[in-house]
């Protein structure tokens, strides 16, 4: 096992009606004005914003509001929301969303706290962030993971890029997880979760070095829960604790606690995916969905036994008899049969995108800022791998 660190600070308040708590959550923050980000008209039409804004009105706090996030969040907004926050006084935000609005309101957070910084410096990568303001999340999609994960995803309008920074100080101070919030999701946007959940565990999982047998079990456990209840949320949708499961799941996914001892993961499918969310707008979920089996069978031989283990303790895949080889092949075909089963693709055609040998080189081109860097831990990819492994999905 690797040394490692585990820091997750963010307070879990789960279950039903868990989002009433949210002024009086709020109140023990000492702060004076709250920014409520939300993002286009679900929170709205489910009646959610009415009840945030009660339970801020009954615990006595002062607020603003900004909505309008999309999916694949847009700097600009960020920007939008910064100046509001100056403008108004506000210490605090609560981010009333998925992933998107969650990573807006960090973003925002940064920007406020580092007034001397253009904000989109940090997910250039040419500076860091030396604080950031209090963020608290109401959860409304099961996915992401930024509730209780130290990262904030933003694309950048001009030149779409979409682009990550990670750092603790961004950790929400809570997360207020009500399954019950999830039901109005649209199918594809609960199943598109569910791919997104299970990656951020595969990310950590597939890598090509000594593991251990805890985060194994604790990683198993988890894909095989999701892969269970992403099926029951198929026929029923209205399901408490299959959505709860995996609402649960999703933050456990991207807390760290999968990753500890892995020395960091692979993370390269999040890489080529973010590239298509940047450039085709497409959902996140969806989009690793269509990335992973060809990535999987471009890198497995580098370690077949950790295929074939995958293989065996998340799919029942006998190992007996077989070879590492086949039984690796045979748990990568069990996954994209899997994502079959939930409508998620399994190739960029079935996402939606027919791409030319152009585009194709744009994406590598994009993924390898310019041919600068290499992504991945199980197989470390050059720009050549990542056009070849976006080649293999179309
Ligand atoms: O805008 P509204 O109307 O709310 O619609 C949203 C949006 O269209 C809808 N939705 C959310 N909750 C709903 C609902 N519709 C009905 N009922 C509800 N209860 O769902 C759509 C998707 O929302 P979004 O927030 O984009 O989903 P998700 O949580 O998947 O977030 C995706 C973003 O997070 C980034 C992704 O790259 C992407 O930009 N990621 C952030 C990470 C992090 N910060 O740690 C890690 C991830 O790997 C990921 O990269
Ligand atoms: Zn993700």
């Amino acid at each position: 096992m690797r040394n490692f660190e585990f820091y997750t600070p963010t307070k879990v308040i789960f279950g039903k009606d868990t989002h009433l708590q949210a002024g009086e959550l709020v109140k023990e923050q000492h702060c004076k004005k709250v920014l409520v980000h939300y993002g286009g008209q679900s929170a709205r039409k489910s009646g959610l914003l009415d009840e945030v804004f009660h339970s801020l009105d009954e615990a006595g706090i002062a607020y603003t509001e900004l909505g309008g996030v999309v999916p694949n969040p847009r700097l600009s907004k960020v920007y939008e929301g910064i100046e509001l926050c100056k403008k108004e006084g506000v210490d605090f935000i609560l981010a009333v969303g998925g992933g998107s609005v969650i990573d807006s309101g960090k973003a925002i957070a940064y920007g406020l706290a580092n007034p001397d910084i253009d904000v989109w410096d940090l997910y250039a990568k040419k500076t860091t962030a030396k604080a950031c303001l209090p963020v608290g999340a109401i959860l409304t999609i099961a996915a992401a993971g930024s509730e209780m994960s130290n990262s904030s995803v933003i694309t950048n309008e001009k030149g779409w890029l979409k682009r990550g920074y990670n750092d603790d100080l961004c950790r929400c101070k809570f997360a207020i997880l009500n399954p019950r919030l999830t039901y109005t999701l649209p199918q594809y946007q609960t199943e598109s979760g569910c791919v997104d959940i299970l990656m951020h565990t595969m990310e950590r999982y597939f890598v090509n070095v000594e593991t251990m047998e805890m985060t194994d079990s604790i990683s198993e456990s988890l894909m095989q829960t999701v892969i269970y209840n992403a099926r029951i949320l198929m026929r029923e949708p209205g399901n408490y604790n299959a959505r709860a499961e995996v609402m649960w799941a999703g933050s456990l996914s991207h807390n760290g606690l999968t990753g500890c001892g892995t020395g960091g993961g692979d993370w390269a499918c999040h890489q080529l995916e973010h590239e298509l969310g940047g450039m085709f707008d497409v959902a996140h979920g969806a989009g690793l969905a269509a990335i992973w089996g060809s990535w999987a069978r471009y890198v497995y031989q580098e370690n077949p036994d950790r295929f074939a283990q995958f293989a065996t303790n998340v799919f029942d895949i006998p190992y007996d008899g077989l070879s590492p080889e086949t039984t690796a092949l045979r748990g990568i075909e069990a996954m994209e049969e899997f994502y079959r089963s939930i409508q998620m693709p399994t190739n960029l055609r079935e996402l939606g995108l027919e791409l030319t040998d152009e585009q194709i080189h744009q994406l590598a081109f994009k993924c390898s800022f310019e041919d600068t860097r290499t992504i991945g831990m199980f197989k470390q990819l050059n720009m050549k791998d990542m056009e070849k492994i976006y080649a293999m999905a179309r």
